[in-house]
């Protein structure tokens, strides 16, 4: 081990702004990034001048301490070639053939553009070619998140091929690595598993391009030494903030030691970058707790409100969407009588789904239309401005839904443009939902599918919403723009659909997009910048949206999650109801067809729910009692100023006869002395917890019995101080 001199350290962190120091023989730096709780930090070792990161984890004590480290830590951002022996961040061939890259520290700069954000940038550079890379820490100090990407520039005479292009590079020391994962498929999101990670590789990742949860979605735990759970456990949150092929590698070594490399996935992806041009990586973004994924999730909740999703402390519509009640098979007096149904309910906006376009190839099923997006003169002979019109004069508000990235192969838009559409030559089209994705490298397709938007919120200026949606994975992978770039095309649809939505934010700021890919196939903060809200699943039976939202709730917030009341599963009106509110209520119901006790049931919970939305959307999340643990799920959300909180129980496929002891809540004054009240009690039923009124410290140490043990029953307690 190298002898450590105290006088030969120079450290850089928070509130030493602007440093910039060139490496000396002799020094070592240490270059201090982290949050209010957390700290990241790394060292450039004076013998090598490469760049170790020393430490994450709780904040240490003091500075003195930084300068205890003794050892080199572990590379901050491995590269291939030279004597690196494991996977590594980064990998490229320079012009001239040689296929490694050696990156010394050159010089850092401590940006801090608010109170609570700092943003070091690193830079490291060959010592042999004109290759530049900068490590980018963005660190949200109150919200405890950090956001890590990098920018490789290149200087070479000739364009260099860059294969992998991590956003970042952590490394663990621990006894044990606990990875817990979120896999699923088309109706079946947010399946959550949890292993040890063994010697070797694991890989979390996604090929489809698009369309991701037809096998996972990129977030993941990974808890240190031992599991942790919600309250109790060291481990970091992660996720990527991009909308196409991620990966997540973890790799344990010969020694224990585990290095988690995240980024775009390197599969058939290497990326040309031409001299003086530079590429930049999407964010990782994570949290680090050393109290449990409650506060993990509480965390990245608190980063989505204030940075990480379109205006994330605004407020949410709720709505009635026809999809589940009409399918393709509406016309406009069906369509006027649910505008009228909208109001009947108390909500704020009537959603038209798919069906409402095409003419030479009427969009009567999912077989034709697709990208013809003029409105169907047979189902809407008054067009959309209609429909807008006759919502304001029953007093709701019209959105509609698009899935401008798509085409049928029965449309107007395959048969006059066959260029941009993706599809490989020498071979048949590959079809999945009947449809094919456009080439959005290509700039005719980006103004297109601008247009398709932009077209509509400008003709019809009175349209409030929009659900964006995009049902198919990718395959067909060759764009006839790239040319002789075909390897970009993963990386490039993504950029240009967000210059597309960035373009498009820039006119409509603050215009409420649902984010949508056949339910929750695209949802990750990269493309969460752009929309207020994401359609979670096309399962919305009740009892399997306990889990998915459940799994959806550790890394995304209430407001964001939309979950609808629908006819799925046979769960009584109110079990439904209850599990919608959770998150952003919506309808997608015959509303003729309720009862008079249904009707007015979900009159009062909607009234219910927009008393006590700003708790549920911004509130602290508490999960209390997992369904994954017992039969039943148990969650509250606890106002900022701890004064209300709303409790929400269910009881899912409990047995017969099957008890369940008190629920003890968290999050609240324990010195506070709490009402609690049972709502959304369904007309002639009796309430099924204890309604009274208690101390904080009573509810968080004794706590209430909840519910009637009886199966797919639920419960909700508003909770006032
Ligand atoms: C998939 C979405 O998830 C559904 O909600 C619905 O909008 C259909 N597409 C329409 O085609």
């Amino acid at each position: 081990m190298k002898k450590f001199l105290l006088a030969s350290i120079l450290i850089c962190g928070v509130g030493f702004t602007k440093a910039q120091p060139v490496l000396k023989q002799n020094e070592d730096i240490i270059i201090s990034t982290g949050t209010k709780s957390t700290d990241l930090i790394y060292k450039v070792n004076k013998s090598d001048g490469r760049l170790y990161q020393v430490y994450l984890g709780s904040k240490l004590g003091s500075v003195a301490d930084i300068t205890q480290f003794k050892a080199s830590g572990h590379l901050a951002y491995a590269t291939f070639g030279t004597d690196n022996l494991f996977e590594p961040a980064i990998r490229m061939t320079h012009n001239d053939g040689n296929p490694s890259l050696e990156l010394k520290y050159v010089s850092h700069n401590i940006e801090k553009p608010s109170e609570d954000i700092t943003i070091t940038a690193i830079l490291l550079r060959d010592p042999e070619y004109p290759v530049d890379v900068t490590i980018y820490i963005k660190s949200y100090i109150q919200e405890d998140v950090i956001e890590q990407w990098t920018e490789i520039v290149q200087k070479e005479a000739n364009p260099v091929t860059i294969y992998n292009y991590a956003s970042s590079m952590l490394n663990f020391d621990a006894n044990k690595y606990w990875l817990t994962q979120f896999h699923g498929d088309w109706a079946k999101e947010m399946k959550m598993q949890e292993n040890e990670l063994t010697s070797g590789i694991k890989i979390l990742d996604s090929k489809l391009g698009t369309h991701a949860h037809m096998y996972q979605t990129p977030v993941f735990f990974l808890s240190l030494n031992e599991k942790s759970d919600e309250t109790n456990g060291e481990l970091i949150a992660g996720t990527l903030g991009w909308s196409g092929n991620f990966q997540f590698l973890f790799e344990v070594d010969e020694k224990g030691s585990l290095r988690v490399i995240s980024g775009i996935n390197p599969f058939a992806s290497e990326y040309i970058v031409q001299p003086g041009k530079s590429f930049k990586t999407p964010s990782f973004i994570f949290t680090y707790s050393n109290h449990g994924k409650g506060l993990a999730s509480r965390n990245l909740h608190h980063w989505a409100a204030n940075y990480g999703i379109m205006d994330g402390k605004g407020t949410r519509l709720t709505l009635l969407n026809n999809w589940e009640t009409t399918y393709f098979n509406f016309n406009e007096p069906k369509l006027v009588s649910l505008l009228n149904d909208t109001k009947k309910m108390g909500l704020d906006l009537f959603l038209l789904d798919d069906g409402w376009f095409a003419n030479k190839y009427p969009r009567n099923d999912d077989r034709a239309g697709l990208g013809d997006w003029q409105e169907n003169k047979a189902k809407l002979p008054h067009g959309l401005g209609y429909l807008v019109k006759e919502a304001d004069s029953v007093g709701v508000k019209f959105g509609i839904w698009i899935e401008p990235e798509m085409v049928n192969p029965k449309s107007e838009l395959y048969e006059n443009h066959p260029d941009w559409i993706l599809k490989l030559p020498n071979r048949p089209e590959n079809y999945f939902r009947n449809q094919l994705v456009l080439d959005l490298t290509n700039p005719k397709v980006q103004e297109f599918v601008f247009n398709v938007v932009d077209g509509m919120l400008t003709k019809y200026q009175g349209i409030a919403f929009i659900k964006w949606d995009c049902n198919r994975m990718m395959t067909n992978g060759y764009s006839v723009y790239l040319k002789d770039k075909q390897s970009q095309l993963y990386v490039d649809y993504v950029n240009n659909l967000y210059s597309i939505l960035e373009r498009l934010r820039q006119k409509y700021p603050h215009f409420p997009m649902m984010l949508c890919s056949g339910g929750g196939g695209r949802v990750d903060y990269g493309a969460l910048r752009y929309f207020t809200e994401f359609w979670a699943s096309d399962d919305t039976d009740p009892l399997e949206r306990v889990y998915i939202q459940w799994g959806y709730s550790y890394f995304f917030p209430a407001f964001a999650v939309c979950n609808h009341i629908t006819s799925w599963g046979k769960q009584s009106l109110k079990f439904r109801t209850d599990v919608a509110m959770m998150g952003k209520m919506g309808y997608d119901l015959k509303v003729n067809e309720l009862t008079e006790n249904e009707l007015k049931f979900s009159q009062e919970a909607i009234a219910n729910y927009k008393r006590l939305s700003d708790i549920i959307w911004h509130g602290d999340l508490y999960r209390l009692i997992s369904p994954y643990d017992e039969n039943r799920a148990v969650l509250t959300y606890v106002s900022n100023s701890k004064t209300k909180a709303v409790l929400f129980a269910y009881t899912l496929n409990s047995r017969f006869r099957e008890s369940f002891l008190p629920v003890k809540l968290q999050g609240l004054d324990p010195a506070g002395k709490y009402n609690v009240k049972e709502i959304n009690t369904f007309p002639g039923e009796k309430p099924s917890a204890d309604n009274g009124t208690y101390t904080g410290d009573y509810l968080m140490k004794i706590g209430l019995n909840i519910g009637t043990g009886a199966p797919l029953t639920s419960t909700i307690l508003e909770i006032s101080e």
